[in-house]
Formats: structure tokens, sequence, C-alpha cells
């Protein structure tokens, strides 16, 4: 029997057959209303869908298969508490943290929000305390520089919402992030401090990860080595779900900022791990980033699947995925503050749908989440762009900006939209053979000397681009673009029918690197292993013993 997805899933194969080649330039040409059909409006965020590959007949029919897929049920059984993230046997339920109603959110029966307040009451004393000077270090002084130690979902979100909205920060408390188990990075940013005016957030929902706990005991020692034991109490505190952990790391429980385990660590900006976020831009800022994201949470579960922004963002990924065979997807901010933006949603997307296993364990039918990938425009523009143009990959790209700047400089600001809006313009439109020539023999060119550049100087266009245009990139704002994109992965999950907030594919190599670790010290006899490993901690070995001879 056919199910109601396969059904959905056959009409647009059917459609895609029956579109044949896809021509941007005529799909304008014939709807001069494109824009206006194929774009939203939230506020002052415009999402402009119409540079993209579909007509209306596309767009219906995957929002027929939303339908089929279950979105809509799906999405309830999210706010409901339900265990849909089925391998952990876990809710998800990061849209709690950020729910600013009265209605309580429950898991099994219980209401979830007094806690998620109590934490955001302790998150705002503490923050206030230490940005008026009133937390002071062991020897009185008061806090400059805020270290957090964590990686992945612990690093990404607040990294690059401090790297975003830094424009909002007082000069005179600092934060810094430190990620990787290579000594460099925790080194060259303890260069910098001092550590009695140093604060640390020890970030780690498991309070087991490697590289956190080795950074973690690398800054304590810093630490005490210049101020004693005693002054772990005043320059440590921990965002954790593990409390034994933080204890027997010598961290006491009221310096700890919990959350909870249906929290994914890919989600989990929004609870203590925005710690660092509420230190360096204030509470109230973090409150605002809260309530962007509530803003879209709530478009995100009552607006209708045709109109639903993060809905439509799905289903255009779900036509390039799987219909069209386009494997990556680039995001592209026209903002340099959005510069880690492509690598937050790298870990949101790629660690949430990277999966071959549908939820019930059987293989998946289609291609699941594509490489994600990005840099800033117009710096992008400089590197590798020319693929985007003419390579034989088709990039869909979002394109985002914020109308006005929030610096002073002049002369930036128009230049930077104009090239937004000339690379949509230029990837959707290209250039033709006929324009190429004369454009070509205007400038005086003939013969063998234009026959040998023509093919170079074409421009195919019918790339695809999704531009989303905002006034101020502020926190409201960028809290609201991120629940966009997580509500998109959600959505891909559920039609491709896998568990999007597991991530076992990151196990192996930690288990791995845990057996490897004790055969690099010099006297270890390694384990036997396959001959390429092998041959590569030998090489190890000798390189690390110094030179020969
Ligand atoms: O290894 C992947 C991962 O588990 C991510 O999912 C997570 O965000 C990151 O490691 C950090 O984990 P933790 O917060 O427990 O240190």
């Amino acid at each position: 029997m056919t199910s109601a997805p396969d059904a959905a899933w056959r009409a647009l194969e059917r459609h895609r057959t029956e579109l044949g080649t896809i021509s941007l330039r005529r799909l304008f040409a014939a709807d001069p209303n494109r824009f206006a059909r194929f774009s939203l409006v939230l506020d002052d965020l415009l999402i402009d869908l119409s540079k993209n590959l579909i007509t209306a007949e596309t767009l219906s029919l995957l929002v027929e298969l939303a339908r089929a897929a279950e979105v809509e049920a799906w999405r309830e059984r999210m706010w409901a508490g339900e265990r849909i993230n089925t391998t952990e046997d876990r809710p998800v339920l990061h849209v709690a943290l950020r729910h600013r109603g009265p209605e309580p959110v429950t898991v099994d029966g219980r209401d979830v929000m007094p806690e998620v307040r109590a934490v955001l009451e302790r998150m705002r004393a503490f923050t206030t305390e230490v940005r008026e000077g009133r937390w002071r270090g062991a020897t009185g002084r008061s806090i400059t520089d805020v270290v957090n130690l964590g990686i992945g979902g612990s690093d990404l979100g607040p990294q690059m919402v401090c790297t975003a909205l830094a424009h909002l920060a007082r000069p005179d408390l600092r934060v810094h992030f430190v990620s990787n188990v290579d000594g460099a990075h925790l080194a060259a940013t303890l260069a910098r401090l001092a550590p009695e005016t140093t604060l640390f957030v020890v970030a780690s929902k498991t309070f087991a990860t490697q590289e956190t706990m080795q950074n973690a005991a690398s800054a304590r020692a810093w630490l005490t080595d210049a101020l004693g034991e005693a002054a772990v109490a005043r320059h440590f505190v921990a965002v954790s779900t593990n409390e034994a952990a933080v204890r027997a790391f010598g961290i006491e429980p009221d310096r700890m900022f919990g959350f909870w385990d249906w929290v994914g660590g890919r989600y989990s900006l929004w609870s203590a791990i925005g710690l660092p976020i509420a230190l360096f831009l204030g509470f109230e800022r973090f409150e605002e980033l809260l309530e962007g994201a509530y803003a879209m949470d709530r478009h995100f579960r009552t607006a209708p699947l045709e109109a639903n922004a993060p809905v439509l963002l799905a289903l255009l990924g779900i036509w390039y995925r799987d219909l069209l065979g386009f494997s990556t997807h680039a995001v592209l901010p026209y903002d340099q503050r959005l510069a880690r933006l492509p690598a937050h949603l790298q870990q949101l997307d790629m660690e949430s749908n990277g999966k071959r296993v549908r939820r019930d364990g059987r293989p998946v039918e289609r291609p699941t989440g594509p490489i994600v990938w990005g840099e800033p425009g117009t710096n992008g523009q400089h590197a590798f762009f020319q693929l985007l143009h003419q390579g034989t990959e088709i990039v869909p790209c979002d394109l985002l900006a914020a109308a006005l700047p929030d610096h002073g400089l002049e002369g930036h600001h128009d230049k930077l939209l104009a090239n937004l809006l000339a690379q949509g313009e230029a990837l959707a439109f290209g250039k033709d053979e006929a324009t190429v020539r004369a454009e070509l023999a205007a400038k005086g060119l003939s013969g063998t000397a234009l026959e040998a550049l023509v093919p170079h100087k074409i421009f195919p266009g019918d790339r695809p681009t999704t531009t989303i245009l905002f006034r101020r990139l502020d926190p409201f704002t960028l809290g609201r673009l991120i629940a966009l994109y997580e509500h998109k992965v959600f959505v891909q999950g559920v039609i491709w029918e896998i568990d999007s907030f597991d991530q076992w594919g990151v196990e192996l190599g930690k288990e791995l690197a845990a057996g490897i670790l004790p055969d690099l010290a010099p006297d270890a006899v390694p384990k036997p292993r396959d001959s390429s490993t092998t041959g590569l901690i030998a090489h190890l070995r000798r390189l690390r013993a110094g030179p020969p001879g």
C-alpha cells in the first residue's frame, strides 16, 4: 500500500520531470508578481524566495509532502514534551527555554517553566553582579575578562551571538571563547589575560567532554599557580546538567547554572549555556534574544504551512537535496558580525540531519542533510563565488543582510547591500551568449580572439538564492533568525523520518582517540592496528623523539 508521504514524493518526482529545465528568466518574465507571490514578511523580516527554482505548483506539492509527513503533528509532539528524541529517549524542549507566555510547558505532566525561570533569575543576578563590578576576584578586583571553556554547542552558539552583537557590549568587559584541545588556543588566550580579573565559565552539558575538561584543568592550574587554590571559588563558574562532576571539579552548586537533558547541545544557547552572552551584553539583551526566538516559535506554531517561514525554507531544502540533487547549502551573511553564523548552522544542521537511518532503524531512501558552509559577503565573492557562478555544482545560497548598519562609517553599507543584490541577480539570471558577444565586440574584439573568450564569459544563471533582510542586527532579530533555522532543520528531519536530536556519529572517534592516547607516550608499546594508523603513530613518535642523529 502506498503511504501518504510516498504518494507526495511521487507527485513531486513527476512534477520535477515535467518541469524539465527550470529557467528563472522565464519564470520572472511569465509572472510580474513573482517577488510578491514568493516572499514572506514577518514584521521587519523579509524572506524572498522568488529567486528559487520553483513554481507555485512546486510549493504546493512540497506543502502536501509536509502535510503527509505530519509536520504539524510532530511540531505539537515537540511542544507537548513527548520523547521525540527516540534513540536517547528524551523530549526536545529548547522552545521552553525561550517561552515567555503564562502557559505551562510540561514534561511527564510536570511544568518545567518554574525551573527555567529560576535559572534565568540566577543568571540575571550573577551577570548583573559581575557587570556592576560587585562580583570580585580573589584579590578584590572586579572582572574584566570572561573566558568560556566549551566546545560544539557549548561554544558555537554563544560565540556566534557574542560576535554578532559585540557592538552592544561594553569595552571594559571582554569575552573569549576557548574550545580546541589544541593548547595553542588556550595559551594564546591566557597570554593576554590577568588571573586576578579573569572569570572562567566551564560550559559542558555532560561535564565529561575531553577538550573542555582538559582546558578547564589547564585554566585552573594557571589560576591557582598565580592566586592559590582558594581563588577557584571566585574565578570559576560552571554551566552543566551534571552536578556531581561539577562538584568533583571543585565548583560548588551555588556557582553552577543548570539545564536539562531535554536541551540538545546545538539548541542550548537559550539555556544557561548563554551565560557568556548575558555577561557580555547584559541580561536584558539576552532576554531580547529569547523574545526574538519566542516570536519565531509562535509563528512556526501558528502560521499555515503555506506561509510558514521555517517550513518553506525546509521544503526548499528538500526540493534541492532530494529532487534536484544539490548536495550543499551556503549561508552567506552580508554582515561581518555574522561571521560565525555558518559555523553555528553547520553544527545545527549537520549534527541534526546528517543521518543515514530512520527513527525506526531502516536506511533512509533519499539523501538527507546537505553540507552546510559559508562565509560573510563580500569576502566570499573574492574567494569561492567563482564556483557558485560558473562551476559544475549548483549551490543554493541564503543571502542575509541588515538594512541599517550599527557603525558610523560613511560609504560602506550601500556598497555591501549593492553587492548582495548584485550577486542574487547574477546567480539567478547570469549572462547569455548574445550579451557576451555584443560586449566583446563593443570592446573591439572579433574573429578567433572573440570566439576564444565567449565560453569563459557566459554565466549560465538559474542558481538559486533566498534573500533574508531585516532592519538591524539586534538581539531580537538574531534570536528570530536562529530559531528560524532551528525549526527549518526540525521540519526536514520530520520529512526524512530521522531523529534530528541525537548525534551517535560523533562517538566512534571519541572512543578511538581514548584508546590511541596512551600509545603516544614515549615508552608505550602500541596496540596492533591497521598498518596506516600504526605507521602514523610510529612516525609521530620518531618525530617527537627529536631530529635524527
Ligand atoms: O561531540 C559532540 C557533542 O556532543 C555536541 O553535540 C555537543 O554540543 C558537544 O559535543 C559538547 O558537549 P558538552 O556540552 O557535553 O561538553
